[in-house]
Protein backbone atom coordinates (compact mmCIF):
# COMPACT_ATOMS: atom_id res chain seq x y z
CA UNK A 1 0.00 0.00 0.00
CA UNK A 2 0.72 3.85 -0.69
CA UNK A 3 1.45 3.92 3.63
CA UNK A 4 3.85 0.94 3.38
CA UNK A 5 5.61 2.50 0.80
CA UNK A 6 6.19 5.75 2.25
CA UNK A 7 7.44 3.92 5.53
CA UNK A 8 10.71 4.04 3.53
CA UNK A 9 14.64 4.43 4.53
CA UNK A 10 15.59 6.75 1.63
CA UNK A 11 15.99 10.34 1.87
CA UNK A 12 13.33 11.77 -0.26
CA UNK A 13 10.15 11.10 -2.26
CA UNK A 14 8.61 13.87 -4.49
CA UNK A 15 5.67 13.17 -6.60
CA UNK A 16 3.78 15.60 -8.91
CA UNK A 17 0.32 14.76 -10.56
CA UNK A 18 -0.48 16.35 -13.90
CA UNK A 19 -4.57 16.00 -13.98
CA UNK A 20 -4.44 16.58 -18.21
CA UNK A 21 -2.99 13.67 -19.32
CA UNK A 22 -3.77 11.65 -15.92
CA UNK A 23 -0.05 10.73 -15.33
CA UNK A 24 1.84 10.60 -11.98
CA UNK A 25 5.63 11.27 -11.70
CA UNK A 26 7.79 10.14 -8.29
CA UNK A 27 11.71 10.50 -8.20
CA UNK A 28 13.39 8.99 -4.94
CA UNK A 29 16.76 10.01 -3.47
CA UNK A 30 17.82 7.05 -1.81
CA UNK A 31 20.87 8.09 -0.92
CA UNK A 32 23.29 11.46 -1.45
CA UNK A 33 25.98 10.02 0.84
CA UNK A 34 28.76 10.10 -1.80
CA UNK A 35 27.32 12.39 -4.48
CA UNK A 36 24.34 13.75 -5.77
CA UNK A 37 21.85 11.09 -6.08
CA UNK A 38 21.51 9.58 -9.71
CA UNK A 39 19.79 6.94 -11.61
CA UNK A 40 17.12 7.11 -14.89
CA UNK A 41 13.89 7.68 -15.58
CA UNK A 42 11.75 5.14 -16.35
CA UNK A 43 8.13 5.09 -18.07
CA UNK A 44 5.81 2.51 -17.58
CA UNK A 45 1.86 1.86 -16.79
CA UNK A 46 1.88 0.69 -13.11
CA UNK A 47 -1.19 -1.14 -12.02
CA UNK A 48 -1.00 1.45 -8.94
CA UNK A 49 0.42 4.65 -7.58
CA UNK A 50 1.37 2.02 -4.93
CA UNK A 51 3.57 -0.40 -7.18
CA UNK A 52 5.21 3.03 -8.95
CA UNK A 53 6.71 4.18 -5.49
CA UNK A 54 7.91 0.26 -4.67
CA UNK A 55 9.52 0.46 -7.79
CA UNK A 56 11.25 3.56 -7.54
CA UNK A 57 12.24 3.11 -4.01
CA UNK A 58 13.97 -0.15 -4.90
CA UNK A 59 15.67 1.07 -8.30
CA UNK A 60 17.10 4.08 -6.47
CA UNK A 61 18.20 1.67 -3.53
CA UNK A 62 19.96 -0.42 -6.44
CA UNK A 63 21.57 2.77 -7.92
CA UNK A 64 23.27 3.55 -4.41
CA UNK A 65 24.84 -0.03 -4.19
CA UNK A 66 25.58 0.31 -8.05
CA UNK A 67 27.90 3.67 -7.74
CA UNK A 68 29.43 2.64 -4.26
CA UNK A 69 30.50 -0.40 -5.17
CA UNK A 70 31.41 0.91 -8.48
CA UNK A 71 33.45 3.87 -6.51
CA UNK A 72 31.50 6.28 -8.83
CA UNK A 73 30.94 9.85 -6.42
CA UNK A 74 27.03 9.48 -6.58
CA UNK A 75 24.03 8.66 -4.95
CA UNK A 76 21.69 6.70 -5.76
CA UNK A 77 17.96 8.03 -6.95
CA UNK A 78 15.39 7.17 -9.63
CA UNK A 79 12.44 8.45 -11.42
CA UNK A 80 9.24 6.41 -12.58
CA UNK A 81 6.46 8.43 -14.35
CA UNK A 82 3.53 5.74 -13.97
CA UNK A 83 1.74 6.63 -17.29
CA UNK A 84 -2.49 6.23 -18.08
CA UNK A 85 -1.80 3.85 -20.60
CA UNK A 86 1.47 1.63 -22.23
CA UNK A 87 4.28 3.75 -23.52
CA UNK A 88 3.21 2.74 -27.24
CA UNK A 89 0.12 4.40 -26.28
CA UNK A 90 1.12 7.65 -25.80
CA UNK A 91 1.28 10.06 -28.69
CA UNK A 92 3.76 12.48 -29.13
CA UNK A 93 2.45 15.39 -27.63
CA UNK A 94 1.49 13.96 -24.67
CA UNK A 95 4.77 12.23 -24.35
CA UNK A 96 6.50 15.91 -24.86
CA UNK A 97 3.91 17.41 -22.39
CA UNK A 98 5.21 15.08 -19.51
CA UNK A 99 8.61 15.32 -19.99
CA UNK A 100 8.27 18.70 -19.48
CA UNK A 101 6.69 18.13 -16.30
CA UNK A 102 9.17 15.49 -15.22
CA UNK A 103 11.79 18.32 -16.43
CA UNK A 104 10.31 20.66 -14.10
CA UNK A 105 10.67 18.70 -11.33
CA UNK A 106 13.81 17.69 -11.91
CA UNK A 107 14.99 21.06 -12.01
CA UNK A 108 13.47 21.69 -8.62
CA UNK A 109 16.15 19.60 -6.84
CA UNK A 110 18.74 21.82 -7.98
CA UNK A 111 20.92 19.08 -8.62
CA UNK A 112 20.65 16.77 -5.81
CA UNK A 113 19.34 14.42 -8.53
CA UNK A 114 20.46 13.81 -11.79
CA UNK A 115 19.08 11.69 -14.05
CA UNK A 116 19.53 9.75 -17.45
CA UNK A 117 17.69 7.02 -19.76
CA UNK A 118 16.10 3.96 -17.99
CA UNK A 119 13.36 1.60 -19.67
CA UNK A 120 11.73 3.25 -22.12
CA UNK A 121 13.31 6.44 -21.90
CA UNK A 122 16.18 7.12 -24.69
CA UNK A 123 19.06 9.94 -25.62
CA UNK A 124 16.62 12.22 -27.23
CA UNK A 125 13.71 11.92 -24.38
CA UNK A 126 16.93 13.47 -21.96
CA UNK A 127 17.40 16.42 -24.44
CA UNK A 128 13.75 17.39 -24.09
CA UNK A 129 14.41 17.17 -20.19
CA UNK A 130 17.29 19.25 -21.39
CA UNK A 131 15.61 22.01 -22.80
CA UNK A 132 14.33 22.90 -18.71
CA UNK A 133 16.84 20.96 -16.75
CA UNK A 134 20.46 20.74 -16.95
CA UNK A 135 20.74 17.40 -14.46
CA UNK A 136 19.98 15.23 -17.34
CA UNK A 137 22.74 12.63 -18.22
CA UNK A 138 22.90 10.47 -21.39
CA UNK A 139 21.57 13.59 -23.74
CA UNK A 140 22.15 12.40 -27.15
CA UNK A 141 25.60 13.05 -28.62
CA UNK A 142 24.83 15.92 -31.22
CA UNK A 143 23.37 17.53 -28.00
CA UNK A 144 26.49 17.31 -26.18
CA UNK A 145 25.45 14.08 -24.38
CA UNK A 146 27.55 11.00 -23.99
CA UNK A 147 24.88 9.29 -25.42
CA UNK A 148 23.59 5.50 -25.07
CA UNK A 149 24.49 3.93 -21.81
CA UNK A 150 23.60 0.22 -23.88
CA UNK A 151 26.36 -0.52 -25.18
CA UNK A 152 29.17 0.48 -22.00
CA UNK A 153 26.18 -1.67 -20.19
CA UNK A 154 26.09 -4.74 -22.12
CA UNK A 155 30.42 -5.02 -22.14
CA UNK A 156 29.65 -4.87 -18.44
CA UNK A 157 27.24 -7.55 -18.81
CA UNK A 158 29.63 -9.84 -21.01
CA UNK A 159 32.43 -9.16 -18.54
CA UNK A 160 30.23 -10.69 -16.33
CA UNK A 161 28.39 -13.39 -17.85
CA UNK A 162 32.31 -14.74 -18.37
CA UNK A 163 33.09 -14.39 -14.77
CA UNK A 164 30.34 -16.26 -13.39
CA UNK A 165 30.38 -19.09 -16.06
CA UNK A 166 34.39 -19.17 -15.12
CA UNK A 167 33.93 -19.04 -11.46
CA UNK A 168 30.81 -22.07 -11.49
CA UNK A 169 33.58 -23.96 -13.49
CA UNK A 170 32.25 -23.65 -16.88
CA UNK A 171 35.33 -22.23 -18.41
CA UNK A 172 34.55 -20.07 -21.41
CA UNK A 173 31.31 -19.00 -22.95
CA UNK A 174 32.36 -21.31 -25.81
CA UNK A 175 30.00 -24.07 -26.70
CA UNK A 176 27.84 -23.07 -23.97
CA UNK A 177 24.55 -22.47 -23.96
CA UNK A 178 23.12 -18.86 -22.81
CA UNK A 179 19.85 -18.01 -22.73
CA UNK A 180 19.17 -14.07 -23.10
CA UNK A 181 15.85 -12.81 -21.99
CA UNK A 182 14.88 -9.16 -23.40
CA UNK A 183 16.48 -8.27 -26.83
CA UNK A 184 16.51 -4.95 -26.25
CA UNK A 185 19.63 -2.38 -26.46
CA UNK A 186 21.43 -4.23 -23.69
CA UNK A 187 20.10 -7.45 -24.41
CA UNK A 188 20.65 -7.03 -28.18
CA UNK A 189 24.21 -6.46 -27.82
CA UNK A 190 24.94 -9.23 -24.78
CA UNK A 191 23.50 -11.49 -27.62
CA UNK A 192 25.85 -10.47 -30.45
CA UNK A 193 29.00 -10.39 -27.52
CA UNK A 194 28.32 -14.03 -26.34
CA UNK A 195 27.81 -15.25 -30.34
CA UNK A 196 31.56 -13.94 -30.97
CA UNK A 197 32.57 -15.50 -27.69
CA UNK A 198 31.14 -19.12 -29.25
CA UNK A 199 28.11 -19.53 -27.16
CA UNK A 200 24.55 -21.48 -28.27
CA UNK A 201 22.02 -18.42 -27.78
CA UNK A 202 18.75 -18.93 -26.25
CA UNK A 203 16.83 -15.40 -26.88
CA UNK A 204 13.42 -14.53 -25.75
CA UNK A 205 11.24 -11.34 -26.36
CA UNK A 206 8.32 -10.15 -26.29
CA UNK A 207 8.11 -8.07 -29.26
CA UNK A 208 7.80 -10.59 -32.76
CA UNK A 209 9.96 -8.21 -33.96
CA UNK A 210 12.83 -8.45 -32.28
CA UNK A 211 12.51 -12.38 -32.18
CA UNK A 212 12.48 -12.51 -35.73
CA UNK A 213 15.85 -10.56 -36.25
CA UNK A 214 17.27 -12.93 -33.73
CA UNK A 215 16.30 -15.46 -35.42
CA UNK A 216 17.77 -14.97 -39.07
CA UNK A 217 21.08 -14.14 -37.19
CA UNK A 218 20.40 -18.27 -36.41
CA UNK A 219 19.44 -17.81 -32.61
CA UNK A 220 17.05 -20.40 -31.17
CA UNK A 221 14.07 -18.73 -29.75
CA UNK A 222 12.08 -19.56 -26.72
CA UNK A 223 8.40 -18.50 -25.95
CA UNK A 224 8.62 -15.40 -23.04
CA UNK A 225 6.48 -17.87 -20.69
CA UNK A 226 8.91 -20.62 -20.85
CA UNK A 227 12.39 -19.06 -19.86
CA UNK A 228 12.49 -19.85 -16.56
CA UNK A 229 11.74 -23.47 -17.14
CA UNK A 230 14.24 -23.33 -20.16
CA UNK A 231 17.44 -25.52 -19.23
CA UNK A 232 20.87 -23.66 -20.03
CA UNK A 233 24.12 -22.76 -18.61
CA UNK A 234 24.13 -19.36 -17.91
CA UNK A 235 20.36 -17.11 -17.73
CA UNK A 236 21.19 -13.78 -19.01
CA UNK A 237 18.04 -12.00 -17.75
CA UNK A 238 17.89 -8.46 -19.88
CA UNK A 239 14.39 -7.35 -19.89
CA UNK A 240 12.66 -6.40 -16.37
CA UNK A 241 13.10 -7.24 -12.69
CA UNK A 242 11.55 -9.02 -10.48
CA UNK A 243 11.98 -12.56 -12.13
CA UNK A 244 13.23 -14.72 -9.74
CA UNK A 245 11.37 -15.32 -6.84
CA UNK A 246 11.95 -18.10 -4.18
CA UNK A 247 9.87 -20.62 -6.31
CA UNK A 248 11.63 -20.05 -9.56
CA UNK A 249 15.41 -20.15 -7.46
CA UNK A 250 14.43 -23.42 -6.48
CA UNK A 251 13.25 -24.89 -10.06
CA UNK A 252 15.41 -22.71 -12.43
CA UNK A 253 17.27 -25.11 -14.85
CA UNK A 254 20.25 -23.42 -15.10
CA UNK A 255 23.58 -23.20 -13.40
CA UNK A 256 24.38 -19.62 -13.43
CA UNK A 257 22.66 -16.10 -13.69
CA UNK A 258 24.24 -13.03 -14.76
CA UNK A 259 22.08 -10.23 -16.70
CA UNK A 260 21.41 -6.68 -17.52
CA UNK A 261 18.00 -6.31 -15.86
CA UNK A 262 17.80 -4.42 -12.15
CA UNK A 263 16.39 -6.09 -9.66
CA UNK A 264 16.43 -9.60 -10.98
CA UNK A 265 15.67 -11.25 -7.60
CA UNK A 266 12.68 -10.27 -5.53
CA UNK A 267 14.40 -10.40 -2.30
CA UNK A 268 17.48 -11.97 -0.46
CA UNK A 269 15.39 -15.24 0.39
CA UNK A 270 15.56 -16.03 -3.79
CA UNK A 271 19.14 -15.56 -3.61
CA UNK A 272 19.66 -17.76 -0.56
CA UNK A 273 17.55 -20.42 -2.04
CA UNK A 274 20.25 -19.99 -6.01
CA UNK A 275 22.64 -20.41 -3.40
CA UNK A 276 21.21 -23.82 -1.61
CA UNK A 277 21.37 -25.33 -5.29
CA UNK A 278 24.96 -24.16 -6.40
CA UNK A 279 23.48 -22.06 -8.97
CA UNK A 280 25.93 -18.84 -8.94
CA UNK A 281 24.47 -15.43 -9.43
CA UNK A 282 26.32 -11.86 -10.51
CA UNK A 283 24.23 -9.36 -7.99
CA UNK A 284 23.12 -7.36 -10.90
CA UNK A 285 24.24 -4.22 -9.09
CA UNK A 286 27.79 -5.19 -9.97
CA UNK A 287 27.23 -6.69 -13.19
CA UNK A 288 25.03 -3.74 -15.18
CA UNK A 289 26.96 -0.93 -13.90
CA UNK A 290 28.43 -0.47 -17.47
CA UNK A 291 26.20 2.09 -17.89
CA UNK A 292 26.74 4.44 -15.00
CA UNK A 293 30.19 4.16 -16.00
CA UNK A 294 29.47 5.53 -18.98
CA UNK A 295 27.17 8.41 -18.10
CA UNK A 296 29.15 9.68 -15.00
CA UNK A 297 32.26 8.51 -16.66
CA UNK A 298 32.21 11.00 -19.67
CA UNK A 299 29.80 13.63 -18.33
CA UNK A 300 31.12 13.89 -14.60
CA UNK A 301 34.47 12.67 -14.63
CA UNK A 302 35.94 13.60 -17.67
CA UNK A 303 36.65 10.20 -19.20
CA UNK A 304 37.04 9.14 -22.46
CA UNK A 305 36.12 6.30 -24.26
CA UNK A 306 39.03 3.83 -23.43
CA UNK A 307 38.67 4.75 -19.78
CA UNK A 308 34.98 3.84 -19.31
CA UNK A 309 35.97 0.78 -21.53
CA UNK A 310 38.80 -0.44 -18.82
CA UNK A 311 36.47 0.47 -15.83
CA UNK A 312 33.78 -1.35 -17.42
CA UNK A 313 36.02 -4.51 -17.86
CA UNK A 314 37.33 -4.31 -14.56
CA UNK A 315 33.78 -5.29 -13.63
CA UNK A 316 34.93 -9.53 -14.03
CA UNK A 317 37.54 -8.36 -11.34
CA UNK A 318 35.08 -6.80 -8.83
CA UNK A 319 32.93 -10.01 -9.09
CA UNK A 320 35.53 -12.21 -8.82
CA UNK A 321 35.98 -10.40 -5.22
CA UNK A 322 32.50 -11.10 -4.52
CA UNK A 323 32.58 -14.70 -5.44
CA UNK A 324 35.83 -14.81 -3.00
CA UNK A 325 34.18 -13.01 -0.24
CA UNK A 326 30.65 -15.41 -0.64
CA UNK A 327 32.52 -18.51 -0.65
CA UNK A 328 34.90 -17.57 2.80
CA UNK A 329 31.64 -16.13 4.03
CA UNK A 330 29.15 -18.74 3.38
CA UNK A 331 26.71 -16.08 2.32
CA UNK A 332 24.90 -15.13 -0.74
CA UNK A 333 26.82 -13.17 -3.83
CA UNK A 334 24.41 -10.81 -2.89
CA UNK A 335 24.83 -10.28 0.76
CA UNK A 336 28.42 -10.41 -0.60
CA UNK A 337 28.27 -7.27 -3.04
CA UNK A 338 26.22 -5.94 0.14
CA UNK A 339 29.24 -5.81 2.13
CA UNK A 340 31.20 -4.16 -0.31
CA UNK A 341 28.78 -1.27 -0.78
CA UNK A 342 28.60 -0.83 2.55
CA UNK A 343 31.89 -0.42 3.50
CA UNK A 344 32.05 2.34 1.09
CA UNK A 345 29.05 3.67 2.34
CA UNK A 346 29.66 3.38 6.24
CA UNK A 347 30.65 6.25 7.94
CA UNK A 348 34.09 5.39 8.86
CA UNK A 349 35.13 5.68 4.88
CA UNK A 350 34.01 9.43 4.94
CA UNK A 351 37.30 10.88 4.52
CA UNK A 352 37.70 8.05 1.71
CA UNK A 353 34.54 9.43 0.27
CA UNK A 354 35.36 13.32 0.74
CA UNK A 355 38.62 12.84 -0.97
P1 LIG B 1 14.91 -2.06 -23.59
O1 LIG B 1 13.58 -1.50 -23.30
O2 LIG B 1 15.69 -1.56 -24.76
O3 LIG B 1 14.79 -3.66 -23.78
C1 LIG B 1 14.00 -4.48 -23.00
C2 LIG B 1 13.56 -5.66 -23.85
O4 LIG B 1 12.90 -6.62 -23.04
C3 LIG B 1 12.59 -5.28 -24.97
O5 LIG B 1 12.99 -5.85 -26.19
C4 LIG B 1 11.27 -5.88 -24.49
O6 LIG B 1 10.39 -6.24 -25.56
C5 LIG B 1 11.75 -7.09 -23.71
N1 LIG B 1 10.81 -7.61 -22.72
C6 LIG B 1 9.98 -6.94 -21.90
N2 LIG B 1 9.29 -7.79 -21.15
C7 LIG B 1 9.70 -9.03 -21.47
C8 LIG B 1 9.38 -10.33 -21.01
N3 LIG B 1 8.45 -10.54 -20.07
N4 LIG B 1 10.00 -11.39 -21.57
C9 LIG B 1 10.92 -11.21 -22.54
N5 LIG B 1 11.27 -9.99 -23.01
C10 LIG B 1 10.67 -8.93 -22.48
O7 LIG B 1 15.77 -1.91 -22.24
P2 LIG B 1 17.35 -1.98 -22.04
O8 LIG B 1 17.91 -0.61 -22.05
O9 LIG B 1 17.92 -3.01 -22.94
O10 LIG B 1 17.46 -2.48 -20.53
C11 LIG B 1 17.20 -3.83 -20.17
C12 LIG B 1 17.30 -3.99 -18.67
O11 LIG B 1 18.60 -3.62 -18.23
C13 LIG B 1 16.33 -3.10 -17.87
O12 LIG B 1 15.87 -3.83 -16.76
C14 LIG B 1 17.19 -1.92 -17.43
O13 LIG B 1 16.74 -1.34 -16.23
C15 LIG B 1 18.52 -2.61 -17.22
N6 LIG B 1 19.66 -1.72 -17.32
C16 LIG B 1 19.86 -0.99 -18.46
C17 LIG B 1 20.95 -0.15 -18.56
C18 LIG B 1 21.22 0.64 -19.80
O14 LIG B 1 22.29 1.26 -19.88
N7 LIG B 1 20.34 0.64 -20.80
C19 LIG B 1 21.91 0.00 -17.44
C20 LIG B 1 21.63 -0.85 -16.31
C21 LIG B 1 20.53 -1.66 -16.27
N1 LIG C 1 19.35 3.44 -16.00
C1 LIG C 1 20.66 2.90 -16.11
C2 LIG C 1 21.05 2.12 -14.84
O1 LIG C 1 20.21 1.57 -14.20
C3 LIG C 1 21.69 3.92 -16.57
C4 LIG C 1 21.95 5.10 -15.66
C5 LIG C 1 23.07 5.08 -14.83
C6 LIG C 1 21.14 6.23 -15.66
C7 LIG C 1 23.39 6.16 -14.02
C8 LIG C 1 21.45 7.32 -14.84
C9 LIG C 1 22.58 7.28 -14.04
O2 LIG C 1 22.20 1.94 -14.49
Amino acid sequence: SIDDELRWDGELTVTRHDRETDTTFVIRIDSTRLGPASGGTRAAHYPSIGHALADAGKLAGAMTLKMAVSDLPMGGGKSVIALPAPRNRIDSATWTRILDIHAENIDKLEGNYWTGPDVNTNSSDMDQLSRITKYVFGRSVDNGGAGSSAHATALGVFEAMKATARRRGLGTLDGRTVLVQGLGAVGGDVVRLAAQAGARLLVADTDPQRLEAASLAGHTVVPAGEVLRTPCDLFAPCAMGGIIDSAAAASIPTLAVAGAANNILTDAAAGAVLRSRGVLCAPDFVANAGGAFHLVGREVLGWNEDDVVERTLGIGRTLDEVYSLSEERGITTEAAALLLARARLSPASATAAAT
